[in-house]
């Protein structure tokens, strides 16, 4: 197989403004998967993405689930390992979007201050730019010799930004189907433009939305102010109780299971000489917040945290009005590693808020996701070949780093099918994810395919499994 390979990736050059043509048409589709009135674009990227395998010789389809569908696509191949490929179809909200410079959903490429090439709209690099790098590589493989090098499957899922709950089941009632050797999942990110990367840490995530009620209606804050419960200082009062003055989180047993990081890890990470002030200075800080005496990677990749992302009630709207609102809201999401217990950190945070609110205050609680920090082996023979196509492609050392997102079907590979992972992605830090005017780079568009087209070759040489 290894004898094609060039000819794969002169195929794969050759044909990159057809490839970024088939990432604007699956980018145009608006699959926002939070929000209930995208259901019909989020059917419809799955639909795209079935009809986009099956054209280039996967036998795919869509699956139903409770929420949104699933895609499945298998194809055989030469002898090998077989290898089951996750990415997501499902995007973030594109709000705020007067802050875009062009529409999200009409991608297109522009050249940047820098001189790079990049491809704007949302999705382009969270996820279907990422995802695109594979089913594209194994278009090429199939165009140069009418067959993959090993045998794929494909998994592709639409709920993975709104913390669905539907893959795990799906993944236990599909087993015979998604039976494979070990998993590639390619949603994370590269050292940096030059530099390729697998990511062995993810952090885990638990998100909380509460809801604190107070009077049973919004009064007059003259006729009632001093007398009545105000919910609004009540809940900033809990949340400020969540962290004491060095980032420390307070909640009875939230460090549980948090262990230092092994010291050969500890050097590995100090060796990637990761630039602390141009990390934060891309985005207008400078001063690094959080637990003192811990670097930024370490703050990002291997410590737990909490972080209000979301805050309202009263009133916000123009003007001034003198109101004591009836409830008072934030969403809060805690980042988890290594065996920290999602859903008892879900418990501690329940009780701890339920013990700070006043005798006449009621709270309600909406859970969101729950998954569990994961470390993934960094020396199995198949990231091995996989380290050593990313850098034959790049022509610099691939490093193993860590990423601070959660990405909770990492967890699920190993309980529910027994795979391990590999991450594998393309992404780099300023591709402003979930974020306005989110951009993937055409280096990394491009280097992808080709990077995956070298690790499909790479993988059917010798014995991985
Ligand atoms: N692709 C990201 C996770 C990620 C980001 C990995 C950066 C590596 C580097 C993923 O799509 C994501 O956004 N995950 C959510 C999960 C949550 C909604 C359960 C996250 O991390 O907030
Ligand atoms: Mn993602
Ligand atoms: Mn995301």
């Amino acid at each position: 197989m290894t004898d094609c390979l060039d000819d794969v990736l002169a195929h794969i050059d050759a044909d990159l403004d057809k490839s970024i043509e088939r990432l604007f048409r699956l980018v145009e589709i608006e699959s926002i998967s939070t929000d209930p009135d995208y259901a019909g674009a989020c059917l419809q990227a799955a639909e795209w993405l079935a009809d986009a395998l099956d054209a280039i010789g996967f036998e795919a389809g869509v699956r139903r689930t409770p929420g949104h569908p699933m895609v499945v696509g298998r194809a055989p191949g030469g002898a090998g390992p077989h290898v089951l490929f996750y990415g997501h179809y499902d995007v973030q909200p594109v709000d705020p979007v007067d802050l875009w410079s062009s529409p999200p959903f009409q991608p297109k490429l522009v050249t940047a201050a820098d001189g790079s090439k990049q491809i704007v709209g949302r999705g382009t690099a969270d996820d279907k730019g990422q995802l695109m790098t594979f089913i594209e590589a194994c278009r090429a493989w199939k165009a140069v010799t009418g067959s993959l090098p090993i045998p794929v499957t494909v998994l592709l899922e639409g709920e993975e930004e709104s913390g669905g709950h539907n893959l795990a089941p799906f993944m236990e009632a599909n087993k015979q189907e998604l039976a494979a050797d070990f998993a590639f999942i390619c949603d994370t990110g590269m050292w940096d433009a030059k530099t390729p990367a697998v990511t062995t840490m993810l952090r885990g995530m638990v998100g909380e939305e509460i809801t604190i009620t107070a009077a049973s209606r919004d009064l007059h804050s003259g006729m009632y102010g001093g007398a009545a419960r105000n919910p609004i200082h009540v809940l900033v009062n809990v949340l400020d109780g969540l962290r004491d003055e060095t980032g420390r989180v307070t909640l009875p047993g939230f460090y549980d299971g948090v262990g230092e990081l092994p010291e050969a890890i500890k050097a590995q990470w100090e060796s990637l000489g990761f630039d602390e002030a141009a990390f934060l200075g891309e985005v207008g800080l400078s001063i690094p917040a959080g637990e003192a005496g811990r670097s930024v990677i370490e703050k990002i990749w291997a410590r737990p945290t909490c972080e209000v992302n979301g805050i309202w009630g009263g009133y916000s709207g123009k003007g001034f009005k003198t109101v004591i609102p009836s409830k008072a809201n934030a969403k809060v999401s805690f980042r988890l590693v290594d065996q920290q217990d999602p859903e008892a950190i879900r418990e501690s945070f329940r009780a701890y808020v339920r013990a700070k609110l006043p005798a006449d205050c009621t709270v309600e609680f909406i859970g969101h996701g729950g998954s569990p920090g994961v470390r993934l082996p960094s020396d199995s023979p198949a990231l091995v070949k996989t380290r050593d196509a990313l850098t034959a492609e790049w022509g610099k050392p691939c490093v193993t780093i860590g990423a601070g997102g959660s990405i909770p079907v990492a967890g699920d590979f190993k309980k529910v099918l027994g795979l391990d992972a590999l991450m594998v992605g393309f992404g780099l830090d300023d591709d402003r994810i979930h974020s306005p005017n989110e951009k993937y780079n055409l280096s990394s568009y491009h280097g992808g395919i080709r990077s995956w087209a070298r690790i499909l070759a790479a993988l059917s040489e010798g014995s991985v499994k």
